[in-house]
């Protein structure tokens, strides 16, 4: 796992880190938000109704102190740079660049990086190129023609989304853009061609009708390629490149946003021909994820756009796996305000064909019966146990536990928790507490509902983490420590809370909001998040404690947390001492370990484990 800091590349090359967390604290979140939305100041803390959610009473707060907003309602938050982001649904780097405008200062990029910049703008150049070139292959070539036309495609919806063909050539690119070593160089970055063991390329396409996969911009950074009729690999896509993220990528989001004024939803389907066929009979919003599982990253990216999914799935297994995947990962993306519905299709039938066969009017009637979430979720758990039995009803709290706890803390949750409730027909009192109780399966430790998915062992490094993000400045308690035990230990949630405390030492000044920002796109970032938020739901915000008072507790904490690790490392540690021995390394923590455990008896005492 990397944990450095973004890289946030541009045609234009990348954005310095350190200009971006400047950017941030020098910009006055109350006036970015103010502009767009009206604020009201109550006490040190501005409000409004929420620009994200319908609500009459509001519950969008500001708090300019740790310039960051949040919504008690739906659960947004950010900084300026994510409120310009989600509001205006505008890019990180255009982001940047719209705070950068408002505080009256260029946007410098990297030196040093500007030839990597003219590479990225080559690789862009070739790809577009390769594109023109497989759409007049295309023309030219009658069974590629007859085959579109064979599957109900028009010439017009052929040219929105630039389909074209890749002759069956070994060296069609070469013989079209010539083998100088830049332009080889070109096509191997982009996956265009690929490597013989003895020296030159060949063509990665061959004989396949071309989908060229563009970013939200427009332009092209990858293909999916289709054979004509059978043959195996039916489609072959593009490698990851340092342009295309399988995970991140939407095939068709461009082309929606570009038919569409507004989207009111967007439909999440598989495959690329879903997209193409359903614009082709007027359906012109739904993206398709290339061959991969819908994933965090991919529903972050649809929600900046649109409150509405659906997610459409064949109705086979593989269908209702996916579907049940999706439904995972959306979990912790729900709010209220958002609406995520899934489509199954009948047997026998993708969008695609479903389409063809009831058109466009046919296929929205579907859309607008598709399963709610909750629904879905509901129907899932309960074909799994026999809801007429007390064991029944018990396994239903134990399969909905997991789930439930991937939920963001909310008014939804607990929503979907009343819906779960009348499924079983117990109260919602009642099953909350059947959540929280113990499972039912003997031997395992009682678990708290309602708990957040972990960032590590016990709830210690959580408040460390929460209370460093609020307080950034608590970093410089430890130049006095010794971290080793800590930085050491390979759980997630130390290695979070070490690259935070190195984040903030490296950037006097990060603000909680800036810290978020870094973290936005990795998956602890919602983590982050959650623990932020937690904090902004208690009065005082910290304000109680002096900051002396504020870094003694934070050190106390770090004591404790490293004391904590120590006892099972310690033990592994002598274990091998006396089977193998230890490097100088291992020895050396060893006796940090030691020195840790001596530190917590002398350390400072009588701090509730919760105290704030
Ligand atoms: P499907 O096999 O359902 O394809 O795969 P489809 O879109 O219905 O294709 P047609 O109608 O037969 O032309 C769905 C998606 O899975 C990925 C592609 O992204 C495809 O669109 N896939 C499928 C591959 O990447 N490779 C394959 O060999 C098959
Ligand atoms: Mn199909």
């Amino acid at each position: 796992m990397t944990l450095k800091g973004l890289a946030v590349h541009d045609m234009s090359g990348r954005i310095p880190q350190h200009f971006v967390d400047d950017l941030i604290s020098r910009t006055d979140i109350v006036e970015v938000i103010n502009a767009r939305v009206q604020l009201k100041k109550a006490g040190r803390e501005y409000k409004a109704c929420c620009p994200f959610h319908d609500e009459k009473t509001p519950s969008f707060t500001v708090v300019p102190a740790k310039q960051f907003y949040h919504c008690f309602g739906c659960g947004a938050n950010g900084s300026a740079l994510g409120f310009l982001m989600q509001h205006d649904h505008l890019s990180f780097v255009e982001a940047v660049e719209e705070l950068a405008s408002l505080a009256g200062v260029d946007v410098p990029r990297e030196a040093g990086t500007s030839g990597a910049t003219r590479t990225d703008e080559g690789l862009y150049t070739i790809l577009e190129q390769a594109g023109h070139h497989y759409v007049a292959q295309l023309k030219q070539t009658p069974s590629a023609v007859d085959y579109l036309k064979g599957r109900g495609i028009s010439g017009a919806i052929a040219k929105e989304y630039g389909l074209g063909y890749a002759p069956d050539n070994w060296d069609g690119l070469a013989d079209e853009f010539g083998s100088s070593e830049q332009t080889s160089q070109r096509l191997k970055t982009t996956g265009m061609v690929i490597s013989r063991d003895h020296g030159g390329f060949y063509d990665r396409f061959r004989g396949r009708l071309m989908f060229p996969i563009r970013d939200v911009r427009g332009r092209v950074i990858a293909f999916g390629g289709r054979v004509l009729g059978k043959g195996e690999p039916k489609y072959l896509n593009s490698p990851e490149t340092t342009l295309f993220h399988k995970g991140r990528e939407l095939y068709g989001l461009f082309e929606a946003r570009k038919a569409l004024r507004d989207i009111e939803s967007l439909i999440v389907v598989e495959g690329y021909m879903d997209v193409v066929g359903l614009a082709q009979h007027g359906v012109r919003n739904a993206v398709a994820t290339l061959g991969t599982a819908t994933t965090a990253e991919h529903l972050r990216r649809i929600f900046r756009i649109t409150h509405q999914i659906v997610f459409c799935f064949d109705g086979d297994r593989a269908g209702r796996a996916a579907a049940w995947r999706a439904l995972t990962n959306a979990l912790p993306e729900v709010r209220e305000g958002r609406e995520i519905r899934f489509l199954f299709l009948p047997d026998g039938h993708d969008p695609d064909s479903l389409v063809r066969k009831e058109g466009q009017q046919g296929f929205e009637d579907r859309l607008q019966k598709a399963l709610p979430l909750s629904d879905y979720l509901v129907k899932e758990l309960a074909s799994q146990v026999n809801l007429g039995t007390v064991e029944g009803r018990a396994k239903f709290a134990d399969l909905s536990r997991p789930l439930l706890q991937r939920l963001p803390e909310g008014v939804y949750p607990s929503f979907l928790v009343d819906r779960l409730a009348q499924t079983v027909r117990m109260n919602g009192a009642e099953l909350r507490d059947l959540l929280a109780g113990e499972t039912t399966r003997p031997g395992k430790p009682a678990k708290k509902s309602g708990g957040h998915l972990s960032l590590g062992r016990g709830n210690l490094v959580r408040q460390a983490i929460g209370m460093l993000l609020w307080h950034p400045a608590l970093a410089k308690v430890t130049q006095a420590m010794d971290l080793t035990v800590l930085s050491n230990s390979q759980e997630a949630g130390h290695q979070v809370l070490i690259q935070l405390l190195d984040d903030a030492q490296d950037t006097p000044g990060l603000t909680t909001a800036g810290f978020l920002e870094r973290w936005r796109d990795r998956d602890e970032g919602v983590h982050l998040q959650k623990l932020v938020q937690a904090r902004l739901g208690q009065v005082g915000l910290g304000g109680a404690l002096t900051e002396e008072g504020l870094e003694l507790e934070f050190k106390d904490l770090l004591t404790r947390l490293q004391s904590s690790v120590s006892p099972e490392r310690e033990k592994l540690l002598l274990t091998k001492m006396s089977r193998e021995g230890l490097s100088q390394e291992e020895m050396k923590e060893l006796k940090a370990l030691h020195a840790a455990r001596n530190e917590e008896t002398g350390g400072l005492r009588g701090f509730d484990a919760n105290g704030q």
